[in-house]
């Protein structure tokens, strides 16, 4: 999908993304993968892929006590160093999605958005990034598990043609949940793919739309309502 003029960008995810995923993580699922499982599937599994979004630019969070200005950035840059903390400041991953590519079947592992980043579209921009690297790289499914209490995500999932195909009773470890496996028709189908397209040109507009709507730009207002 094209990106240009869009308030997120969409990237392979890196070892280095790990500490952040695993906040989104920790806050997303009752039970986290371990950051041990995200160095993994970067690794040393060759099936998998993940991405993530972060937005165009890295948000700087409001770190009380620093006061405001390039001196304020200097602190933080010094207090950060002294704390041996390497990657970037401040939020640059908002949210994150993979799946694993096996016999023209794209297994989607995992998608969480950061909570006060959802209803933003960026569930659905990750989704579409996936569906479309799976066809990129020869596959022709997707396929995955969900829990029956997770309305928002099977919603997300109808809407891109998922339909339920069956259920794993107590499926999830935590709390003996049921999973339901959601599955597309053939990714290349035309009646997939012209369904696709059309999504995927409602989802540019309504980006577009709510970035331009907002004059000092979407990524300013992680909290506002859409
Ligand atoms: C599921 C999740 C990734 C969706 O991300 P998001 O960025 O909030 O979703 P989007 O804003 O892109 O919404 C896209 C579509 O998803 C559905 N959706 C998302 N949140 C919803 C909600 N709270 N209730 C109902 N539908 C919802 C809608 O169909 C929506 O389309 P619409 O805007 O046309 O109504 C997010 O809720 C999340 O991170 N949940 C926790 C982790 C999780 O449960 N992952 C799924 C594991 S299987």
């Amino acid at each position: 999908m094209n990106l240009n003029g869009l308030p997120y960008v969409i990237e392979p995810m890196q070892l280095r993304d790990v500490a952040e995923v695993m906040e989104i993580e920790r806050l997303s699922f009752p039970s986290p993968w371990s950051a041990r499982a995200y160095r993994y599937e970067l690794q040393e599994n060759n099936l998998s892929h993940y991405l993530v979004a972060r937005p165009q630019r890295p948000l700087t969070q409001k770190e009380p006590g620093f006061g405001d200005g390039p001196r304020r950035e200097r602190l933080i840059e010094r207090l950060r160093r002294s704390l041996g903390m390497t990657a970037p400041p401040g939020v640059n991953i908002l949210g994150y999605g993979g799946f694993w590519l096996m016999a023209g079947e794209a297994h989607i592992s995992t998608i969480a958005v950061r909570p006060e980043w959802r209803r933003h579209g960026i569930g659905e921009l990750l989704l579409v990034a996936m569906l479309e690297l799976a066809v990129e790289l020869g596959g022709d499914l997707a396929t995955l598990e969900v829990r029956v209490s997770n309305v928002a995500a099977q919603s997300l999932y109808q809407k891109y043609g998922f339909a339920k195909m069956g259920l794993r009773p107590h499926y999830y470890s935590d709390r003996g949940e049921d999973a339901l496996i959601m599955t597309t028709k053939h990714l290349t189908s035309a009646a997939f793919q012209s369904a696709f397209q059309r999504l995927k040109a409602e989802l540019r507009q309504k980006l577009v739309e709510r970035f331009a709507s907002q004059p000092q730009g979407v990524l300013d207002s992680p909290s506002t309502t859409p």
